[in-house]
């Protein structure tokens, strides 16, 4: 797959890019379709009369049917956050929670899909609930089934670990969490850009995910949400269908019910763009020329001896194109450093995913190479040949 063309940023800016779980670069297409917004079509949606802002309604409602498309869903459940954060955000302040329920997490959780459910625990008097992982890193299903009970009132976890890349088996465990009755989120931000997804099969209650990781636009992302008459956590204009000096009667089963405000129309258009962009090239194409690289890398840098990578082996486990790793006697920050000085972007830490660290006892953190569709052989070639170069340094 030879699409670098595509993206200015690696075009005009020789550079082995392997930090994409943290955001991707953007093609020309998404990057025209923001320019386009603010150049040719730029109204506010839903109320004015004349035809610039008719436009503007109609693309952007244009463009929340390709995203439900996208990810085989019924258009009037896409509801457009600011991203991942907020709308995991949005959901926990909405899901009704009393003293003694419980909120079941994952240690393959981003702090995105931690600490809005902590607080939302604190503020009802609820228990946050961890399962366990079993020796490979990968989730131990036997436990997590153990610990749904009717207790369970949410169960929040990630499709992708953002750390380990371990693809978690969604369907079987959101019919059973379903089946005991819980509301289940599913954080879909490490999944979307790396394989296709179809959140009608998963059956979960609200499916979460970022434009920014999958190439399109910062600033905006998607919460599928199933059950449209939760209580909106953010109120303004355009969310409503009536308001008096007693109150406000807001939109009911309607997506707009959770968007109040004038909404990110340019990132909107720029997501609709790249999910165009993103189903010309292929999401199996992407999955197979990620799950190559993620095999190149994973021989190579196991074959050096003071490197250890995180989880289970891509033969054993389905893994997406994220792969994290510690240098023996080095420390992350040290190794990302060097690589930067050949243009190797990695990245160094925690990963904003401290629990899973410190449950494995790795508080410095650890290095993390992700790949995306523009990655290539010689990126990974880079990679390896950096890491080898850092254990030389340190000797
Ligand atoms: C799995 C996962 N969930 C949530 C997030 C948060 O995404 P955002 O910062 O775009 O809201 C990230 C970002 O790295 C992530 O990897």
């Amino acid at each position: 797959m030879n699409v670098t063309d595509d993206f200015p940023l690696l075009k005009n800016k020789p550079l082995i890019y392997l930090d994409n779980a943290a955001t991707t670069q953007k093609p020309a297409a998404v990057i025209n379709a923001v320019r386009k917004f603010y150049e040719e079509e730029c109204a506010t949606i839903h109320r004015g009369l004349y035809p610039l802002s008719i436009n503007a309604t109609r693309l952007y409602e244009h463009a929340r049917e390709r995203i439900a498309e996208f990810i085989r869903v019924p258009s009037q459940h896409i509801v457009f956050t600011s991203g991942t954060t907020d709308s995991i955000n949005l959901v926990a302040q909405a899901v009704p929670l009393k003293k003694g329920d419980e909120i079941l997490l994952t240690p393959h959780e981003h702090h995105a899909n931690i600490v809005p459910w902590q607080e939302a625990a604190k503020r009802a008097g609820a228990k946050v609930v961890w399962c366990t992982l079993k020796d490979d890193l990968t989730l131990d299903l036997q436990d997590l089934k153990k610990r749904i009970n009717k207790r369970t009132k949410v169960l929040a976890i990630t499709q992708v670990s953002n750390v380990l890349g371990i693809v978690n088996p969604l369907k079987e465990i959101v019919a059973y969490a379903k089946d005991e009755g819980a509301f289940v989120l599913v954080d879909g931000a490490q999944a979307v850009p790396h394989m296709q997804v179809n959140v009608n099969q998963l059956g979960c209650d609200a499916y979460v995910f970022s434009g920014h990781k999958m190439y399109g636009p910062t600033g905006i992302g998607v919460l599928y949400l199933k059950d449209l008459s939760l209580e909106p956590a953010r109120t303004g204009g355009d969310m409503i269908n009536d308001v008096t000096a007693e109150g406000a009667e807001f939109a009911k089963n309607e997506p707009r019910r959770f968007e109040a405000g004038t909404p990110n129309m340019a990132g909107v258009f720029g997501l609709a763009a790249c999910v165009d962009y993103l189903e010309k090239v292929g999401m199996g194409a992407i999955h197979a020329q990620e799950e190559k690289l993620l095999r190149r890398a994973w021989d190579a840098l196991g074959s050096l001896p003071r490197v250890q990578l995180l989880g289970p082996s891509p033969d054993k486990e389905r893994r997406a194109g994220i792969l994290a790793f510690t240098v023996k006697g080095v420390a992350p920050h040290d190794v990302a450093e060097i690589l930067a000085r050949d243009g190797v972007c990695i990245r160094a830490g925690k990963h904003c995913a401290h629990p899973l660290h410190y449950q494995l006892g790795l508080a410095e953190g650890t290095n993390r190479a992700s790949f995306a569709l523009y990655n290539t052989d010689e990126d990974v070639d880079a990679l390896v040949a950096g890491v080898e170069k850092v254990t030389e340094v340190f000797k």
